[in-house]
């Protein structure tokens, strides 16, 4: 590419207009747009302040979680996982992970680098691992530090039985970390009803904002192990010093808060809670099986345990013979449709069709569905599975 220059500047930015229906991002809510575009504060100014405690008390309502503590991590859900592991977990600890995809081999690999002893607990793709093999794995290594699963995992659409697990677990030494990235505000969640000790997610999915932050919430006990840890926290992730910026007051100086996101998952979470949980839950539901039903009258299988499918992700699998990338491809350039393909070397062949935040309604699936359609008018039909 030649060099910009001020007589040959780069072209505007001008992104087409997509339907964001892959895994996340999901399109943004319109009045999360909005909040966006209300006046810049700085980081320091009074009301900054105020309108971030509100913010950690709409995030406890929408986690359940209002025994200990919540906040927006300034960064993505990669780094709230990674905040769970360096306050809770000293190199040489026992982790447990169960994991069936992509993103529970990550907590793993995750635990690993930072020196954690860890026992993998795995399934197929698309299952989810049983809780009664978690158990048996923690009554062999009572010792260890944590247990962890994803709830919804988007690599696959199937959903883990958390609240059993953390009935399972409460009464037990070993903490519950739970992936929550794509459940948080898109299926039912209850933090602290669960026993769930340390929870992460995103901003970029079912609470319909743009990707840039993770909410995070610690249990009591959570926060007092984290406290007890031995060894030193990587600065930006140190859950003692972002609560001194985020929750205690007179405020302490963290890092220089991403103001207009923040503003952004301030409207998302203001709008979940006045749609209400239960009915965004609902809606969520309403729409995603609305889509699986008519993609398999189609003829096409799903990936995930039928048992245990999500409802606002679903992974089809790609017959034989179609071209799956090649169909996103033209979802993308003929109908302005995004959805996604399998995530990792080993992912089977599939395509993720997510329906959240704005886009959790059957007039979205009908939108989406009718592209299919017409991207696959010219597959062999016998290419189908039954
Ligand atoms: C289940 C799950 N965990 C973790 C992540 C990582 O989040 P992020 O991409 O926001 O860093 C994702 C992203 O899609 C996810 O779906």
């Amino acid at each position: 590419m030649a060099p910009f220059t001020t007589t040959q500047p780069a072209p505007p930015l001008t992104p087409p207009k997509r339907l964001l229906c892959g895994p996340g991002p999901t399109n943004v809510e319109p009045s999360v747009l909005e909040a966006m575009r209300e006046p810049m504060l700085g980081h320091l100014d009074p009301v900054f302040h105020d309108r971030m405690l509100e913010l950690v008390e709409m995030l406890r309502a929408v986690y359940g979680a209002h025994a200990g503590v919540t906040l927006p991590l300034q960064a993505t859900g990669m780094s709230g996982m990674e905040t769970g592991i360096v306050n809770l977990v000293s190199p040489g600890d026992v982790v447990i992970v169960g994991y069936a995809g992509f993103f529970g081999r990550r907590i793993a690999e995750m635990a690993a680098r930072h020196g954690a002893e860890v026992i993998e607990v795995t399934g197929e793709w698309g299952e989810t691992v049983p809780n009664e093999a978690l158990l048996e794995e923690l009554d062999r290594r009572p010792e260890a530090r944590l247990v962890a699963v994803v709830h919804a995992e988007t690599s696959t659409g199937a959903q883990h039985p958390l609240e059993e697990l953390g009935a399972a677990v409460r009464d037990r030494d070993t903490l519950l970390l739970a992936d929550c990235v794509t459940s948080l505000g898109g299926i039912p969640l209850a933090f602290d009803d669960w026993g769930i000790d340390f929870a992460y997610s995103c901003t970029q999915k079912a609470l319909g904002a743009p990707p840039g932050m993770s909410p995070i919430a610690f249990s009591p006990r959570a926060l007092e192990r984290a406290r007890e840890r031995a060894g030193s926290v990587p600065f930006s992730f140190d859950i003692g010093l972002l609560l001194d910026y985020w929750v205690e007051r007179p405020i302490t100086y963290h890092h220089t808060a991403p103001i207009l996101h923040i503003y952004a998952l301030y409207q998302g979470l203001r709008h979940a809670l006045e749609e209400g949980l239960e009915a965004r839950w609902a809606r969520h539901e309403e729409a995603g099986r609305y889509l699986q039903k008519q993609v398999r009258d189609r003829g096409f299988d799903l990936l995930a345990d039928p048992d245990r499918q999500l409802p606002h992700l679903t992974a089809v699998r790609v017959p034989d013979g179609i071209d799956g990338p090649g169909v996103q491809r033209r979802l993308l350039d003929e109908h302005d449709i995004e959805v996604g393909g399998g995530l990792g070397p080993d992912a089977p062949a599939m395509w993720r069709i997510g329906l959240m935040g704005p886009n959790a309604s059957v007039e979205v699936a009908d939108r989406v569905l009718a592209a299919f359609d017409a991207v696959l008018a010219n597959e062999p039909a016998p290419a189908r599975s039954g």
